[in-house]
């Protein structure tokens, strides 16, 4: 079997373009088992694996609980909103506690970047990080490439624009640092207030316009506004902000080419796509949902071996 680089999966950052490859690889053979009459595989059976979402989630925690029941893995899933948290314990004292129960691979999502570096130090079961803040969401970005190299083939060149909430976005990291390594052409694109200062140092383009950066592009990630981690206000109201760098289908029907639509989720509805757009067929959306499973069942399966 051949093994991933790493024992944790940390970030995108932290893995090599072979380490990609062979969870697409895995993954590929994972999508064939899950759309099979008997969706479910004995490779990991008797390992133990915590899901501890400090933060809320829907695709994310159901897609990692189903990966891990395909796989046959005993799970526990732990809410900081109603663990002893509440009561002020420690993130190293409750995984401490999760892991003297046995539990040999742990799922988290931390509102804290660097949340998950900081646990790899201390314990030693495997770590996957579920989402870190506004740093990292790393099993979101190997879904969205594996997605679009289904629906385009091999990414070298595809050109790939970030559209909307960069600032605050995990997922537009994770998407660059992926997409880099697999070759694609990156461009973020967003009003100036919600793209970082030095994003430009990463390797990709920065643009204003969202016409001309949808002519460019042969697919357009659409992130969500992030009004949770919005402090301050970085534009004057959604109304403005959908006005200028919103996509309905009059904007797709301007452009020279079809493009693939893409939006890791949560949708704000008429903010950063329309409904028409989110279910229209340019879109691969459910795809992206769908494909999750696979991913992070190969991430699980890939992960674990590196402990045997
Ligand atoms: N894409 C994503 O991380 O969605 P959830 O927050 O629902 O997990």
């Amino acid at each position: 079997m051949s093994l991933l680089s790493t024992k944790h999966l940390l970030g995108i950052n932290h893995i090599t373009r072979e380490d990609i490859e062979l969870i697409f690889k895995t993954a590929d053979n994972f999508k064939q088992v899950i759309n099979r009459p008997i969706k479910k595989v004995p490779s990991l059976r008797d390992v133990t694996i915590a899901n501890v979402f400090f933060e809320n989630s829907t695709r994310t925690k159901i897609s990692f609980e189903l990966a891990e029941k395909r796989l046959s893995a005993d799970l526990v899933n732990f809410s900081s909103s109603s663990s002893s948290v509440k009561k002020g314990e420690t993130l190293i004292d409750t995984v401490n506690n999760i892991l003297a129960m046995k539990v040999d691979m742990v799922v988290m999502r931390h509102p804290a970047p660097g949340a998950h570096q900081f646990l790899a130090r201390h314990i030693d079961a495997n770590i996957i990080n579920a989402g870190d803040g506004t740093h990292e969401h790393p099993t979101q970005s190997l879904l969205d490439a594996f997605s679009l190299r289904e629906k385009m083939g091999d990414l070298s060149n595809k050109k790939i624009v970030i559209v909307g909430d960069i600032l605050h976005s995990r997922v537009a990291l994770s998407n660059i640092y992926c997409l880099l390594k697999l070759g694609a052409k990156v461009r973020v694109c967003g009003p100036p207030t919600l793209l970082p200062k030095h994003v430009g140092s990463l390797g990709v383009e920065v643009s204003h316009n969202l016409a001309e950066s949808l002519e460019w592009c042969d697919a357009a990630n659409m992130l969500r506004i992030q009004l949770e981690r919005q402090e301050d206000k970085y534009f004057p109201s959604l109304r403005e902000y959908s006005q200028q760098y919103g996509v309905t289908i009059p904007i797709l029907k301007s452009l020279s080419k079809e493009i693939v639509l893409m939006h890791p989720g949560p949708i704000n509805r008429g903010v950063e796509i329309t409904s028409e757009v989110a279910d229209s067929e340019q879109s691969i959306i459910l795809n992206q949902v769908e494909n999750g499973v696979a991913i992070r069942m190969a991430v699980l399966y890939l992960l674990a071996g590196t402990s045997k």
